[in-house]
């Protein structure tokens, strides 16, 4: 049987930048470049501060780049200081949510448990979880990659059944490659994706394995797209420097055609 053509999936994560008119310029700009994209090969979306959500959820109205958040809290509603639920999130139109980040585990505490939770709730929601998973540098040069990065998967899917996990995105980000310019090459990402999928085929099954989308995310700019979403396991790309440029992020989208 032949491999599944899997779409790509070209996110950006904003992190904690822009102000809401600097977010809406930036994806005013971004919706003139991508426009004659073809829209069912590759799917791109953008995912802002919390507080740009709904400004730029107005203005993508009528784009097919889609809106994405940066995390959730994992109860729908109640007293959290602080926190933003799935269900508001979905209310806004988002599509997607980032769980588990490098950032969140590294500096607020993200656990492999709550990363479990959140997206049991973003999922709840019924929107679709981008949950994030990769080995620091210390782990790689202790040749525990495949180890970690295997334990996040796990951690993550816990409790999942096969037909809600064919529709997750999962994105390796290997957190020596965060905002370093230090990119993995595309064997060292090609490598890892493959495991997780297979991964995936021994936690559930084939069929499974193969629907699943594996972004790469590490510093990816216009001149490395092209090589690392041209791997076999490779399914798109989480920026997050480069997609506070509109014409590198439109430059990386072109490069998962
Ligand atoms: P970067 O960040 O592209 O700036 O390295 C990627 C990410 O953290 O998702």
């Amino acid at each position: 049987m032949a491999a599944q053509v899997r779409r790509k999936l070209i996110a950006g994560n904003w992190k904690m930048n822009k102000t809401i008119p600097e977010g809406l310029a930036l994806v005013r700009e971004l919706k003139g470049l991508v426009a004659s994209l073809p829209g069912e090969r590759v799917e791109l979306a953008v995912a802002p501060p919390f507080l740009s959500l709904q400004a730029v959820a107005k203005e993508l109205e009528g784009s097919f780049v889609k809106l994405a958040a940066q995390n959730c809290h994992w109860e729908a509603s109640g007293a959290y200081t602080g926190e933003v639920s799935a269900p508001m999130l979905k209310d806004l139109g988002c599509a997607y949510v980032i769980v588990g980040h490098s950032e969140r585990r590294q500096y607020f505490g993200e656990t492999d448990e709550t990363v479990n939770k959140r997206t049991r709730a973003v999922v709840g929601a019924g929107m679709t979880p981008i949950i994030c998973v990769g080995e620091t540098l210390a782990e790689r040069e202790a040749n525990r990659t495949l180890e970690v990065v295997e334990r996040q998967v796990a951690g993550a899917l816990k409790g999942f059944q096969a037909a809600e996990v064919a529709g997750f995105v999962l994105a390796y980000e290997p957190v020596w490659a965060i905002g370093t310019g230090r990119t993995a090459t595309s064997a060292q990402a090609q490598e890892v994706h493959r495991a997780i999928r297979e991964q995936l085929g021994r936690l559930y099954d084939r069929g499974t394995a193969e629907r699943v989308l594996i972004q790469y995310g590490g510093s990816v700019k216009p001149d490395n797209a092209a090589e690392l979403l041209g791997q076999p396991d490779v399914d798109g790309a989480l920026v997050g420097g480069a997609s506070l440029k509109a014409g590198d992020f439109a430059a990386i989208a072109k490069g998962g055609v």
